[in-house]
């Protein structure tokens, strides 16, 4: 199993340029179900989690061809996808492939809205709570399908189609409001989401979708209104930037110091974040390119933090914050609101040295003026990356372990770090 060294101390300058969003193009891949024509998707990261959906979407029988790179790309430009799901040669979505990866379980919208029936398994994924579907089944309740749960899969069937309905889910969730917009645009009649999640990535899924002639408006508020319509038809969309990469970036060159140009980065994706690094300590400069952000000589300041829904702090940032503030000078204290289960990387930051205690929901960390590098491991995507960011100012050499979890979301880490003068490499085997 492939690891990763890295030697700390080094400061970051240059430029990184930022990769399509994972949590995008995951839904993004999965509409394509709801046409029989091609969906062309330009700046598609190179993820194992999209090559694990193309083989999941390869089981219903969806053709996906990758375009080659063309005269004049950049290395790093991410891939074009022609998806098409002409014909759908099977409905059901099986434990094998399912479990590797959680936002696999949301074909079953498209499935349902357009096939009228779907067999899904009931999902795996990151360890970072319980994480049901409860809501998920909710909303296609409401649209009218039957639903059975049965030997581990989710049955679900709307012999006449799905119809429209009003769907107020009690908590905001990214799933469930991706699940409940996507069977909506091809079901009978008017659908209201209330308490939307307005995340950036479901602004991008509907504007995708209104290209493919569904009609949602509202996306981005708390209150999503859908006119179902019987067709879909083709269309070709770019994914937007990984607000999370962005972020993850900016606070391992908060960490490292240094200067660096976060290209292609869109500001506004994760404003919220860019506040707390500046409150910490650091410079960040809004440009036409993107996103400049620099810490020079000034130390680390303490924060306190609160993870929420957009435009709040992300969950996704957190283990990354937590990270940076183990060398802030005093206490930070971060409150994780979403996951319960979504403090791994505290006991593994520890072996760097860190003093960080829970309390529930909240970690305080007590900012050391000396990290030193440790052999490491995480069990979730972002808990590793916090790592990295951690050995990026450690004093001596860190082995960071399972770094599987790292390629499902991260697109060239060490190259693209390396590029900036860290001393970062991957070990083979
Ligand atoms: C998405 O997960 C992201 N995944 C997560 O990113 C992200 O952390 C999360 O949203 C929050 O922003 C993708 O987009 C692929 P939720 P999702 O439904 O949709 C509870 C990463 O590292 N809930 O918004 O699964 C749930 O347990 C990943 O890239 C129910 O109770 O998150 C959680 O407490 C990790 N019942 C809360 O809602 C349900 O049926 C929010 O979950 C569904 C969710």
């Amino acid at each position: 199993m492939d690891r990763i060294r890295i030697i700390g101390g080094n400061e970051l300058r240059g430029t990184i340029p930022i990769s399509g969003a994972k949590n995008a193009a995951l839904p993004l891949m999965i509409a394509a179900l709801l046409t029989d024509e091609t969906l062309i998707l330009d700046n598609v990261p190179r993820l194992a989690d999209v090559a694990l959906l193309q083989r999941i979407l390869g089981n219903h029988g969806v053709d996906i061809m990758s375009a080659g790179k063309r005269p004049g790309d950049h290395e790093y430009q991410g891939q074009t996808l022609h998806i098409s799901a002409k014909t759908i040669v099977d409905t059901t979505a099986p434990y094998e492939l399912v479990s590797k990866m959680r936002a696999s379980f949301w074909v079953i919208a498209p499935l349902i809205a357009r096939m009228h029936e779907a067999k899904v398994s009931l999902p795996g994924g990151c360890a970072i709570g319980t994480r049901p579907v409860d809501l998920l089944i909710m909303a296609l309740e409401r649209l009218g399908a039957e639903i059975t749960i049965d030997g581990g899969y989710v049955i679900a069937k709307a012999p006449g189609g799905l119809k429209g309905a009003t769907i107020a889910f009690p908590k905001v969730t990214v799933s469930g409001t991706h699940v409940a917009l996507m069977a909506a645009t091809l079901a009978r009649g008017t659908t209201i989401i209330d308490n939307a999640a307005c995340e950036p990535e479901i602004v991008d899924v509907a504007d995708c979708l209104n290209k493919m002639g569904a009609k949602i408006t509202g996306a981005g508020t708390p209150r999503i209104t859908i006119e179902g319509v019987a067709k879909l038809h083709g269309a070709r969309h770019t994914v937007l930037p990984d607000r999370i990469e962005t972020g993850t970036y900016a606070m391992a060159v908060a960490m490292a110091g240094g200067e660096v140009q976060l290209s292609g980065a869109r500001p506004e994706l994760l404003q919220a974040a860019l506040d707390v690094l500046t409150a910490a300590g650091a410079t960040i400069t809004v440009n036409n390119d993107g996103i400049k952000i620099a810490r020079n000589g000034a130390g680390i300041s303490p924060v306190t933090v609160t993870t929420a829904p957009f435009p709040g702090f992300p969950t996704d940032l957190q283990a990354q914050l937590m990270a940076l503030m183990t060398r802030a000078k005093g206490a930070s204290h971060i409150t994780e609101t979403i996951f319960e289960n979504r403090f791994m990387h505290v006991q593994e930051l520890a072996r760097f040295g860190a003093k960080i205690s829970l309390d529930g929901e909240t970690a305080t960390i007590d900012g050391v003026s000396k990290l030193r590098g440790a052999p490491v491991m995480a069990t979730d995507l972002r808990a590793s990356v916090s790592l990295v960011i951690a050995a990026l100012a450690a004093e001596g050499e860190t082995m960071v372990n399972r770094i599987y979890h790292l390629d499902r979301g991260f697109e060239r880490l060490e190259e693209k770090l390396s590029a900036c003068g860290a001393n970062i490499e991957r070990i083979s085997g």
